[in-house]
């Protein structure tokens, strides 16, 4: 079994590469591959930046790339980090149903359901216009203080997030800033979903805490099962800075997934 893991902003693959490890290692029970593409316009992708990254664009490049990569019939776990959780609810809209039979459990880390408001997208044109000026300095001075737990800082987790955004191209940061300003809730796909879902976030998350976690299961009420594990000691960044947590919760939901699909008769 795969999971298929994306990044958030303005972030790329790195975020889950201690998990990646875990899963080789058989930390992870029946996932033991992990695909985590880069979105466009950074890091290994090669596609080139667009002019908004809409949460849809991305999503449709997810879903050449599953096709591309996944051995046919394999199945997976759809998991999605912040903008990556974003882009997982466009997946499940857009490509869920084809995907039915093979995407068998969602995992949601330090994310939330709810689009941005006026303040929220007045706020993202400043940060883009603030990248324009001063290049992606502005990103990094302006994310890295809120993404880690205090535990976090200073550490090898920090330097991780300061390599990852200082090398994220200025025009793909606010290209995916205009993406996220006109990004849609994610709710409704949410409510719709009906396999194992699991909602992971850190005690000390400033971006996406609890209580979004928390309105996320709260409507995921057709989820064959539901777990909403709080890590301490972490972030916005639950998998680069817990990452045994991390795979200890993935564990449990691969292993939901065995059995709805021992109920249902079918493989994995
Ligand atoms: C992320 O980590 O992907 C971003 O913080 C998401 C956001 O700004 O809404």
């Amino acid at each position: 079994m795969y999971l298929v893991a994306l990044h958030g902003y303005p972030l790329d693959h790195r975020i889950w590469d201690p998990l990646a490890a875990r899963a080789a290692a058989g930390a992870l029970g029946p996932i033991t591959s992990v695909l985590a593409p880069d979105f466009r316009g950074r890091g290994t992708s090669l596609r080139p930046a667009a002019p908004v990254h809409t949460m849809s664009l991305l999503a449709d490049d997810v879903a050449e790339e599953v096709s591309r990569t996944l051995p046919p019939g394999e199945p997976f776990v759809l998991a999605g980090l912040s903008m990556g959780g974003y882009v997982a609810f466009e997946y499940l809209k857009r490509h869920g149903a084809r995907e039915r039979g093979r995407l068998v459990g969602l995992a949601l880390f330090d994310t939330k359901a709810s689009a941005d408001d006026d303040a929220g997208r007045a706020n993202r044109r400043e940060a883009i216009e603030a990248i324009r000026r001063d290049g992606i300095d502005a990103a990094l001075s302006a994310m890295l203080p809120k993404l880690l737990a205090a535990r976090s800082k200073g550490g090898p987790a920090e330097e991780t997030a300061r390599a990852m955004i200082r090398e994220t191209p200025p025009e793909t940061a606010m290209a995916d800033l205009a993406g996220l300003a006109v990004r849609d809730e994610g709710f409704q796909a949410l409510s719709g979903w009906e396999k194992p879902l699991l909602v992971v976030v850190g005690d000390e998350d400033a971006i996406a805490p609890a209580s979004d976690a928390e309105a996320m299961t709260a409507v995921a009420g057709r989820a064959s099962w539901v777990s909403l594990v709080t890590v301490p000691g972490a972030g916005h960044l639950v998998p680069l800075e817990q990452p045994d947590e991390a795979a200890r919760a993935l564990a449990l939901l691969a292993e939901a997934t065995r059995r709805d699909s021992a109920r249902e008769g079918t493989l994995p």
